[in-house]
């Protein structure tokens, strides 16, 4: 069957599988903003904006997510009041600054098909930022303090909320003078909304507290308030938690009650639903959901407004594929799929999935790395995949190369495929050599540890790159001077990644193996096993699991304040909590002597102190890799171009590898 492609100007045969997503190729209305599709990039803040206002380079980001056919884009979170501003890290709307940049950013997306909503926010108590080092005043409803910043809020004075609201008013104004086509309120997660929503946050006795009703005003005056002054041509939607996800949050059944009573008022166009809480640790890993949260699971909460409200309901949260997003909207759970960190790792995802090419898409494997990792660094959001993400301007769509040349690319890790795949996708011609019989380097050991299947997508996404771009693998193949003789190459790129060491330290009457060896089954720990965390990476927690899991006895001895602390702050807490459940010792600050008869030695390193692990009989050691230096040979041929990348360089992660290799692959 044939369908007439606008995008690509041509007709296209469908197959069965590509009308599977016909259902989320359809229009849609929120209020008076039709979508030509129902998939839409939730908010997501990018670090992109400078001073509290759009930069060259956010509108870039965005432009790259439009042309890439995504139906609707809901910017990120934007500040309305002094009392929560942060211009460093917040576009902030409370200043008419905004409007310049912003229709700039909307109009250059309307003209590629996708309208643009602008996020109004407040955190209320959920303060972690400072404008000078010293912690800032937080409000909220009540004095209650959260669980994760630990924070003490004041409660808002009276005339204070009042003020509050008018900010959002005059806010969701400025949004449509600068164009934008609708306004969200942010009413979920935990944040100020929320914090007068919940009964357990708001202990108020004045309009604003106690009985549902007057819970609900701040929300319901905001909505109001802002319908007026942006008028009827403008869509204006809630975002709401119905699970937060944490022992302290606000009743599902109540947040229904309140999505019905404002569609009633009439002023509500589209709720949005999002799981999890920013007032503390459990609720925050469903905000930023990591690979371990089921993909898709804010679907079944979706489903339930959708049975008590009219309105078009929107969900997000670890939809990743395609197949997921169309059986969510198929089976009537939800009118529109977000796409946030897919659409990092992907902007041309809705393309590729339309053309019939949703096995070319780079799926977003929940490792929260480099888009939230940078996000709550105060970085611009990335991908560990896709570098040219949050680098639209430096290395969004590389030039075909001035001249065709002879590219040979030793080692298949991460580093080694997407320099391989950027060099022949420019037109270079490109030989990529792998030792091993399979690629994907450490990320096969990552991918083989407990729950950690879906970080192998890494390596599964770029096999399918190297592919499309036409680079020709060898497998099984050390590099030599035979294969440099028959290649010819004008260029030589070494990514033959990294090679595990073992401490310089004494060690008998107890086994010592490494980390990876345990992975891949070669070293087989006896019961009583000693982690020696030197790295605080993936590999101690990662082996501390599966050990733990297989009934070894495990104690986890790390060198930094807590285990995992080189990771992403959310995947290492879930994983932390996994640990304790399985019964695993965790000690922080603990540098490793060595061994002798059955006892393991430490030292606190800060106090300096002894700690003594006896009964051991497995020492497994996580400790610094060590560059690979097979290839150091090939430096030294005169005239050959020879450039090392990622791992072979300095250990380090995924996520530098395929920088350095794309940066390297753009200039040659
Ligand atoms: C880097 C980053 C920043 C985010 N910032 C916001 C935000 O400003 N406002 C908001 O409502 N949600 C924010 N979120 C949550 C997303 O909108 C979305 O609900 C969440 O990422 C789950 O969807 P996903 O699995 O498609 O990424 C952010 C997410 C990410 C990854
Ligand atoms: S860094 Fe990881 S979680 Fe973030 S978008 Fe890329 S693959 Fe997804």
């Amino acid at each position: 069957m044939f369908f007439y492609c606008k995008r690509l100007n041509k007709h296209i045969n469908r197959t069965a599988d590509e009308k599977m997503f016909d259902s989320l190729l359809q229009p849609v209305t929120l209020g008076p903003t039709r979508l030509r599709n129902r998939i839409f990039n939730p908010p997501h803040g990018t670090t992109l904006g400078r001073q509290g206002v759009v930069t060259d380079d956010l509108i870039a980001y965005h432009l790259a997510r439009a042309r890439g056919g995504v139906g609707l884009i809901i910017m990120e979170s934007m500040t309305v009041h002094p009392s929560y501003g942060f211009e460093e890290a917040f576009l902030y709307a409370g200043s008419d600054r905004i409007v310049e940049g912003l229709n700039r950013l909307a109009l250059g997306c309307r003209e590629q098909g996708t309208p643009v909503f602008g996020q109004l926010f407040h955190a209320g108590r959920g303060v972690r930022l400072s404008h000078d080092g010293s912690r800032p005043l937080s409000y909220s409803a009540s004095d209650m303090p959260d669980e994760r910043y630990r924070v003490v809020p004041v409660p808002m004075p009276n005339d204070m909320v009042w003020e509050l609201i008018e900010s959002y008013v005059d806010a969701a104004g400025r949004l449509a003078d600068a164009e934008l086509d609708g306004v969200e309120i942010l009413a979920s997660m935990g944040y100020l909304i929320a914090q007068f929503l919940n009964p357990q946050t708001n202990l108020r006795d004045d309009e604003f507290g106690g009985k549902l009703d007057n819970r609900m005003r701040f929300l319901r005056e905001v909505l109001n308030r802002s319908r007026q002054r942006i008028g009827s041509d403008k869509t204006l939607g809630i975002r709401i938690t119905l699970d937060e996800k944490t022992g302290k949050g606000m009743p599902a059944e109540e947040m229904i009650r309140v999505c019905q009573a404002l569609e009633a008022d009439g002023n509500v166009d589209y709720f949005s639903v999002i799981s999890g809480s920013s007032s503390a640790p459990d609720g925050w890993i469903h905000v930023f959901p990591p690979m371990s949260v089921a993909p898709g699971f804010v679907a079944d909460d979706a489903a339930r407004l959708k049975q008590a409200v009219s309105k078009p309901v929107l969900v997000a949260g670890r939809i990743n594929q395609p197949q997921l997003a169309a059986q969510i909207v198929d089976a009537g759970k939800a009118d529109m799929v977000g796409l946030a960190r897919a659409l990092i790792a992907d902007p041309e995802f809705i393309d590729k999935m339309a053309q019939g090419r949703a096995e070319d898409i780079r799926a977003c494997v929940g490792c929260n790395q480099a888009c939230v990792g940078h996000r709550l660094a105060h970085y611009p959001v990335s991908c560990i995949q896709n570098p040219a993400s949050g680098r639209e301007r430096q290395l969004g769509e590389p030039r075909p190369a001035a001249r065709r040349r002879r590219v040979l690319v030793v080692g298949g890790g991460p580093a080694g495929m997407k320099a391989a795949a950027v060099a022949a996708e420019r037109g270079h011609d490109v030989e990529l050599h792998e030792k091993q019989t399979v690629l994907g380097g450490q990320v096969n050991l990552a991918a083989a540890l407990p729950g950690r299947a879906e970080f192998g997508g890494v390596s599964t996404n770029l096999q399918r790159e190297l592919e499309r771009a036409g680079v020709d693998v060898r497998l099984n193949s050390a590099v030599d001077q035979s294969v440099l003789d028959k290649f010819a190459p004008d260029r030589v790129v070494v990514a033959t990644g990294a090679v595990t060491r073992l401490p310089e330290v004494e060690v008998d009457g107890c086994d010592m193996v490494d980390a990876w060896s345990v992975i891949r089954g070669e070293a087989r720990p006896g019961r009583n096993v000693v982690i020696a965390d030197w790295s605080c990476d993936w590999s101690g927690l990662g082996v501390a699991e599966r050990l733990a899991r297989e009934g070894h006895y495990v104690r986890l001895l790390s060198g930094g304040s807590v285990a995992g602390e080189s990771i992403q702050a959310i995947v290492r807490d879930q994983w932390i909590g996994v640990l304790h459940g399985l019964g695993v010792e965790m000690i922080p600050f603990a540098r490793f002597h060595g061994a002798s008869a059955g006892s393991a030695f430490f030292e606190h390193m800060t106090s300096g102190e002894a700690i003594v692990c006896e009964a051991v009989d497995t020492v497994v050691s996580c400790f610094a890799a060590r560059a690979s230096r097979d290839c150091d040979w090939i430096d030294s041929i005169d005239g050959l171009e020879v450039s090392r990348i990622g791992d072979a360089l300095a250990p380090r992660s995924v996520e530098e590898a395929v920088l350095e290799a794309v940066r390297l692959a753009v200039e040659i």
